[in-house]
């Protein structure tokens, strides 16, 4: 099978006063509404407008498509076509889109939440509805994203069959490389030629992933996706200036909203690690070619309860 052909792409996206063209300025202002003020001038990354006989009016070439402007005009002047208010409608609560001024919220609360997410390693059996799982893509969204790309892509498994068939494609994949690793000769040859991967596999993955596969094939136990219900590939085209960091951003918002919803959350690594060197497992999620999976998030109603947050290790600060 072909993988799939990359669509036309947007002309690349670039930084606020980077010389790299971005996308064409799809800014309407409406005269009647504008009364000047000037406010989405000192807003704007592109300087993209200009006031021209006290209103104003789209001078740039080039736009980020961020909306800032749009957001902080008072007399709603401004609509920038490249965004779409519908992505801030949610099926499962109703969100406030008024702009929230720093310094306006409860920071204990908040670190709360952050600190309560919990990596959670006991699902119920409850299947997670789908209302749900887009509501927590729109939520993911709103993350900051490098040059405002939003290259980001979210593949659901909505229901326990999917991601048991995906688990399945995972534990193949991790057979096969158990079966490698055990051939000492063959780690040495490798280490020896410069390629250490493979021992260093053994040494810090093989265990675990023995374990793993014999717990599965003896009592049908999961420990890839602790018996979640759900679970969600978060990917991002390749050629977006900082994919990873963008998708890795979204993958941040979703555990914390997650959290809030009732749901649990664990990001499995081992998923991560099988479909960056098995592409073919990427593929039959449907992900093309010219996107990376950055984040495979497990969901569901969490069978486990904490008496209070888990503490860090000490942290390094460096001024
Ligand atoms: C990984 C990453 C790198 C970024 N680098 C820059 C940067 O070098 N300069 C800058 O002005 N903004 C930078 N940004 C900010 C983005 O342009 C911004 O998040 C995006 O335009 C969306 O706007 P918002 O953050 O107000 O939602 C970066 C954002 C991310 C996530
Ligand atoms: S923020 Fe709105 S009212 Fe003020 S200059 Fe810009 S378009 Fe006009």
């Amino acid at each position: 099978m072909q993988p799939p052909v990359k669509p036309p792409q947007p002309k690349k996206r670039a930084e606020p006063n980077s010389p790299a063209a971005v996308d064409p300025v799809t800014t309407r202002i409406d005269p009647d509404r504008c009364i000047g003020c000037g406010l989405c001038l000192a807003v704007c990354p592109q300087e993209t407008l200009a006031i021209a006989d006290g209103k104003a009016v789209v001078r740039g070439d080039m736009s980020m498509g961020c909306d800032h402007c749009g957001a902080v005009c008072p007399t709603e002047a401004i609509r920038v076509n490249a965004v779409d208010p519908a992505q801030f409608e949610f099926q499962t609560f109703r969100a406030d889109s008024r702009w929230l001024p720093h310094g306006h919220f409860d920071t204990a609360a908040l670190v709360n939440l952050m600190a309560s997410r919990r990596s959670c390693r006991n699902f119920s059996a409850q299947p997670v509805d789908r209302a749900l799982l887009e509501d927590l893509v729109k939520v993911g969204i709103t993350a900051p994203s490098g040059s405002n790309c939003q290259p980001w892509t979210f593949t659901l498994l909505p229901d326990r069959a999917m991601v048991e068939r995906l688990g399945r494609r995972i534990g193949d994949f991790f057979r096969k490389t158990n079966q490698l690793a055990e051939k000492s000769w063959l780690r040495h040859i490798l280490k020896w030629i410069g390629k250490p991967e493979l021992d260093t596999y053994y040494r810090q993955h093989y265990a675990t992933v023995q374990r793993g596969l014999a717990a599965h094939a003896n009592d049908g136990r999961d420990l890839l996706f602790h018996g979640a219900t759900a679970g969600m590939v978060v990917a991002a085209e390749n050629d977006a200036s900082c994919p990873a960091e963008d998708a890795l951003l979204a993958t941040g918002n979703i555990l914390l909203a997650a959290h809030a919803m009732g749901l649990g959350t664990c990001l499995i690594g081992f998923a991560i690690e099988a479909m960056r060197r098995d592409r073919s497992i990427v593929r039959l999620l449907g992900i093309p070619d010219y996107e990376t999976p950055h984040a495979v998030i497990a969901l569901g109603w969490p069978a486990e309860t904490y008496q209070r947050v888990a503490w860090r290790k000490p942290v390094t600060i460096r001024f």
